[in-house]
Formats: C-alpha cells, structure tokens, sequence
C-alpha cells in the first residue's frame, strides 16, 4: 500500500458524492489512505455499508468517527499528512464544521507537512457573484478560507467547476431526470462558456496537487481545455451525436430568476449555480491570476481526463 515516503492521505466525508472519487484516486495513485466515516446507525443503509465495505477491500483504512470529538480528530491528524474534507453543502452546516477541523490541525501542530483541502470542489468563491439561496451558502466557504489563511495552515483549494453528472446527464435542464428527447431549455442566450470536469478526474487532479509544492497555497484551478462549452454547443454535441434535431427554447434571464424563488425544492440551489455559470460566466470569465492558481491539466498533462465528447456515449 504505498512506499513510507508517499503522504498518508485522510479523507472525511469519504462517503460522499466528491469523497469516493477522493479514496479511489487517492488508493490508486499509491497514497495510504484513512477515511473517516460516521458510525453506520442502521443496518438499512445498505448504500453506505457496501461502500466502506468496499472500502476496506482496496486497502483503505476506515476510521469510525465524529468530528464533535475534538481529542480523537487531533490525534489522528497528528498521525497524518494531508486531509481532505469534503463535507457537503446540503444543509450548510456542515460546511461550518469545518471549523472543527482547523482547530484539530492547529492543535495538533504538525503543520509542517501538512496540506488541508477543504470542502471546495466548484467555483472560485472568493471572486464569484451568485444568487440566493446559493450565496449564503458559498459564502461560508469564503469564511472558512479565510480561517485557514490566518491560522497558517498550509492549504489548496480546488476550483473544479461543474461536475459533469450533474449538468450533462440532462444536458443542464435543472428541473429534468434525464437528456430531453424533444424540447430543451437553454439558459440566456446559451452563448456563455461553462467548464464541466469529470469526477474521476476531479480527484485525480485533487491527489496528485497533495504533495506537489506548486499547489502550496494556491487555488488548483481545473480547466481542461476539452470541456469547455456553452449550453448550445453542448446541446448541439448531442444532437450529432444522436443524429436529432432539439427544439430550443431560450429561457430568458428574468424567467431564471423567478425560478430562483418559485420552483420547488432543491431547485433554486442549483437554478443559483446555473445562473452564475451558463448566463453570468463565473466559470471563464477570469484569466487565472498566476501569484494566486495554477491549472490542473497543465500542470499533469499525463493526465488523461475524460472529455465532455467521451462523457456523452454513455447517454448513447
Ligand atoms: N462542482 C460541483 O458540481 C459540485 C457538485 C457536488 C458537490 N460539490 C461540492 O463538493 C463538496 C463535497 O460535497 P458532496 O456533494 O461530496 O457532499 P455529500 O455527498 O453531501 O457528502 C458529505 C459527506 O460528509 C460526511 N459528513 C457530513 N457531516 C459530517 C460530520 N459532522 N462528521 C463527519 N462526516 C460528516 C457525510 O457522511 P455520512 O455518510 O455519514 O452522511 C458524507 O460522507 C462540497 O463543497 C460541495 O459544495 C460540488
């Protein structure tokens, strides 16, 4: 499991949409690897069994834990090098738990080789402009970057953009289950470009920035050059590849806005990101500022990371 030199990677949320791609990458590119998970209450949570269980078959080295337990969290940072926290954003709160953890890091003083990802994985939320209900919550992620700064702790923070499940797999319609086969809604004029990044390659990237001394402290910016699309340029990959013609219908930015507070639950979460991304252009707007980000596919170009063209077939 790893040569003694390589970085003993931790992992908390590691049950998680992101933190299973973390584990994955972080076992495959040879790191020992500690996930922490909550203890399983119900023997009905068959998702979450299977998957430490699967866990436990690669390798990984489940850790049963809270992160209300201040004196067990600091000991097993004590014991490691990197850690990744990738709480969710639903609710909220658990992004403000991170706080837990920076006290953990501070207190356990081995910062030196220390790198800490927080929860991050999308936009680069200290330049980012974005709605409600969204803002508030992104703006705890802007809190808990600054708490890092001034506690020293040595840190990357990883813009990954839009996951492609999420958007692709219905061709960014917020409200549908799956690619329309008729009619599609595309958002503003759909001229606006969009980075979507798969997640496999989301964690590899993440992985590979835990030891390299170009990410201290820096935003890892994940940009590959092939993904990146407007909505129409999407929507038309599709239909050549399907060999279709989609009736579209713009929908204009007044009509996203009334959906922001009009449809219902999880919608306007994800109406707010969508906004930002395909009509506002928070994704591309910006060239990244060298003295703050690198970008992740020039830095590992031995990566082979999967193309929104290649991402498609499986919709096929
Ligand atoms: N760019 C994008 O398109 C995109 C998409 C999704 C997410 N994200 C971002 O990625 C990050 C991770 O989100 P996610 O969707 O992967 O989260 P998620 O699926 O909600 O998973 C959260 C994980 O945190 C664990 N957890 C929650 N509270 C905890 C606590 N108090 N103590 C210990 N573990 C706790 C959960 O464990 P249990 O299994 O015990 O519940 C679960 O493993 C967030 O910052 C989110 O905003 C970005």
């Amino acid at each position: 499991m790893g040569s003694p030199n390589v970085s003993k990677i931790l992992v908390i949320g590691a049950t998680g949409y992101i933190g299973r791609h973390l584990i994955q990458a972080s076992i495959k590119l040879g790191h020992p690897t500690f996930a922490l998970a909550r203890p399983i209450t119900s023997s009905h949570n068959i998702e979450k069994i299977n998957l430490i269980q699967s866990f436990k078959n690669n390798g990984v080295n489940v850790l049963f834990g809270e992160l209300n337990d201040h004196d067990w969290l600091m000991n097993m940072i004590k014991k490691l090098d990197i850690v990744f926290l990738v709480l969710g954003h639903e609710p909220s709160i658990q992004l403000e738990e991170q706080t837990r953890i920076i006290s953990a890091i501070k207190e356990a003083g081995n910062i030196k080789v220390y790198r800490y990802f927080p929860s991050e994985f999308g936009f680069d939320v200290h330049r980012l402009q974005i709605l409600e209900p969204a803002k508030r919550v992104l703006a705890i992620k802007v809190k808990i970057r600054e708490a890092i700064r001034k506690e020293g702790i040595p840190f990357t923070f990883v813009s990954s953009n839009f996951c492609c499940s999420y958007f692709l797999s219905r061709l960014g319609q917020i409200e549908a289950t799956g690619i329309p086969t008729d009619t599609v809604f595309v958002l503003g004029d759909g001229n606006t470009k969009v980075i979507f990044v798969d997640e496999n390659d989301i964690a590899t990237y993440a992985i590979k920035a835990a030891e390299d001394k170009r990410t201290l402290n820096k935003i890892l910016y994940m940009r590959p050059p092939a993904n990146i699309y407007s909505h129409n340029e999407l929507i038309s990959l599709w239909e050549r590849k399907k060999k279709i013609a989609l009736k579209r219908i713009c929908v204009a930015e007044e009509e996203v806005l009334r959906s922001l507070t009009e449809c219902p639950q999880p919608f306007p979460f994800f109406y707010a990101i969508a906004h930002a991304g395909f009509i506002k252009g928070e994704t591309t707007k910006f060239d990244i500022d060298p003295t703050v980000g690198v970008e992740a596919s020039q830095l590992y170009p031995d990566v082979k990371y999967t193309t929104v063209e290649n991402f498609m077939d499986q919709f096929l």
